[in-house]
């Protein structure tokens, strides 16, 4: 009697993980359903049509004037209005890395023309084929240069400067000028700001609220994979939309 019990709980069990297995072949029902809910999505599914929409789409563009996690606000700089850049700053902070990064850029950029001593004697200058003297940043005209002044030039350029907005990212550009801040601080110029306190993260609470991070200045990976479109800088406040960015 015991081993005929045994022998029945031993098949029903057998029978029973038989059925679990895999049948074989690709099934499209679910069989038995004990909570349809989890089966069957209630709300409309991405890429499904749906009727409460014009256009039968679920999934909608993004909300006019979305910016993307990682990227920068407009910065509301409009080409002609010099007074604004004076005021037009930064909350980016740097470290050691990005201030060498930040160096290294220059010497790319902008050494052709300000040299690599920033005395605005790069071999372009120098050697005569470029005419227009360009700023001497040891000099005491720009030696106390607003940030956002430095930030327009490199945005929109000046007078026979040509802009560098396509070439530097957002942050890019802020290393850049930290470099040349950095510089004039040791040569009579204010004393040094950009620089990131030591921990943990380089930049201050107050910049990850509304501006993009460059890409070391924090350790998740995430915060700043896609450079800010330098043609959104452009757009005027009193345009809510950035939707359709003017190509350069
Ligand atoms: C092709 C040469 C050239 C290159 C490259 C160049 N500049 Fe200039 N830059 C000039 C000249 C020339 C001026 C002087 C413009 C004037 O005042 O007429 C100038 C002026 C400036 C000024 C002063 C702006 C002002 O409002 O007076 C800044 C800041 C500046 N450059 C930053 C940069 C930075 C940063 C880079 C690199 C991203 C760079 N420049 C690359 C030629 C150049």
């Amino acid at each position: 009697m015991k081993s005929i019990k045994s022998i029945l709980v031993a098949s029903i069990g057998l029978m029973l993980g038989i059925t679990a297995c895999n049948s074989g072949y690709m099934r499209r029902t679910p069989g038995y359903i004990y909570a349809p809910d989890m089966t069957y999505s209630r709300a409309y599914d991405a890429y499904t049509s749906n009727p409460n929409f014009s256009d039968s789409q679920t999934s909608r563009p993004p909300v006019p004037g979305a910016i993307a996690v990682g990227h920068a606000l407009p910065d509301h700089l409009m080409e002609n209005d010099s007074m604004a850049y004076k005021t037009y700053t930064t909350s980016l902070r740097f470290n050691d890395d990005q201030m060498a990064e930040g160096k290294r850029l220059f010497n790319i950029y902008c050494g052709i023309c300000h040299g690599t001593n920033l005395d605005g004697q790069g071999p372009l200058y120098t050697s005569g084929k470029f005419a227009a003297m360009p700023a001497n940043f040891k000099d005491g005209k720009y030696l106390h240069m607003p940030v956002g002044q430095m930030y327009a030039a490199i945005l929109y350029g000046k007078n026979m400067m040509g802009a560098y907005a396509s070439q530097l990212e957002y942050a890019q550009r802020w290393m850049v000028i930290a470099y040349i801040k950095k510089m004039q601080s040791e040569n009579g110029g204010d004393p040094f700001t950009f620089l990131a306190s030591a921990t943990p993260a380089m930049a201050s609470a107050d910049s990850m609220k509304h501006e993009d991070m460059p890409k070391a200045a924090v350790p998740v990976a995430s915060a700043t994979t896609a450079a800010p479109k330098p043609d959104m800088a452009k757009e005027k406040p009193a345009k809510p939309t950035h939707s359709k960015h003017k190509a350069h």
